[in-house]
């Protein structure tokens, strides 16, 4: 038997489903490669910089994997769906990393600070672009899906923005934005791969709930690793310095019974270095830490009741190699 292969978290011991996401993958990149492609040198030299920097490319293997429930996990349609996905979330990328002035994506530098806004903005629309037309080629239903998948990620990212207003529960506020900015097209990734591989309605509506879920949960253990990173090849508290709002800061927040010294800190601003060190350490042992320990395992625990209503198979077992791998990354 071969030995078991892992990409972006999930665990493929079946060769044939293997077999199967190698090719697949194969069909993706090599579409990918050719939607880059603008009749403007620096447009596509921009566009392919994130693409080649590397990526889990985690949309569209979930995609593929998941297209093995249905009878044809090898149709046309389910390899455009998964570039399309790739497409979007890559835009998305280009966009995320203008509002929120970073240096640094997928190990590379940023189109931003590599080029300017102008360039990476152009970029994310080029992409965008390109996508829609891929996707208007999967007929009306898919152009709808994707419609109503971009809105709740814009809505997430305008949400985040705009933080909570002064009646929002904040920790509320945030699951929602984590719902939106990225369940929202892990759910599409899933609905995709059950459509185009002629999957039953229930069976599509299981993949749904499995994408949304691991898409909080994913989410989720991103705000704990912040924190609990060793070699994540992340420096930690690298959020809490920035401010950016995590969950077990935000419980913290919202517990009265918080040790005081943590939430001085946590309410920031953190300037020193000696602070940052000092609140995660706090951090790392704290109830706020074990509450959103415990929301992460409320995420995973839905996605894998999701996937034990589907007949069991590699695909399905692939996928829920994916739940144990995001739970314990956050370790
Ligand atoms: C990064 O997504 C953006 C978020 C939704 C947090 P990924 O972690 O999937 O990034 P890549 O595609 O591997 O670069
Ligand atoms: C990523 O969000 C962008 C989208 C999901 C649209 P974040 O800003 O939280 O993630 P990173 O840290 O830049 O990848
Ligand atoms: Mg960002
Ligand atoms: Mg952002």
């Amino acid at each position: 038997m071969n030995a078991p292969v892992e990409l972006a978290g999930i665990e493929l011991t079946d060769p044939d489903l293997t077999a199967r996401l190698s090719a697949g993958l194969l069909r993706v990149e090599a579409l990918l490669e050719s939607e880059v492609v603008s009749e403007f040198g620096f447009v596509t030299e921009a566009a392919s910089h994130l693409m080649h920097a590397g990526g889990k490319r985690f949309r569209p293997l979930f995609t593929l994997v998941a297209a093995g429930i249905g009878p044809k996990p090898d149709a046309d349609g389910v390899v455009t769906a998964a570039a399309v996905v790739e497409l979007i979330h890559l835009a998305t990328l280009y966009h995320d990393d203008v509002m929120d002035e970073a240096d640094i994506r997928r190990g590379a530098k940023s189109a931003n600070a590599r080029w300017d806004n102008s360039i990476a903005i152009l970029t994310g629309d080029f992409l965008f672009a390109h996508a829609s037309r891929l996707v208007a080629g999967l007929g009306p239903d898919a152009v709808s899906i994707i419609a109503e998948t971009f809105a709740e990620l814009v809505t997430g990212q305008t949400r985040e923005t705009v933080g909570p207003r002064p009646d929002d529960d904040p920790i509320e506020h945030h699951l929602r934005v984590l719902n939106e900015k990225t369940a929202a097209l892990l759910d599409t990734c899933g609905r995709y791969a059950g459509m185009f591989s002629g999957a039953s309605e229930p069976e599509i509506a299981a993949l749904r709930r499995y994408g949304r879920a691991i898409g909080m949960a994913f989410q989720i253990s991103d705000d704990i690793i912040d924190l609990t990173s060793t070699d994540s090849g992340k420096t930690p508290g690298t959020d809490l310095r920035a401010g950016v709002p995590t969950l077990p800061v935000l419980y913290t927040l919202a517990d009265r019974s918080s040790d005081a010294r943590l939430v001085e800190l946590v309410a920031g601003p953190i300037s020193s270095d000696q602070e940052v060190a000092e609140a995660v350490s706090l951090l790392r042992d704290s109830p706020g830490m074990t509450r959103a320990q415990q929301t992460l395992a409320d995420h995973a625990d839905s996605a894998s009741a999701a996937l034990a209503e589907l007949p069991a198979s590699p695909a399905v077992e692939a996928l829920g190699s994916l739940v144990p791998f995001v739970v314990a990354r956050t370790r």
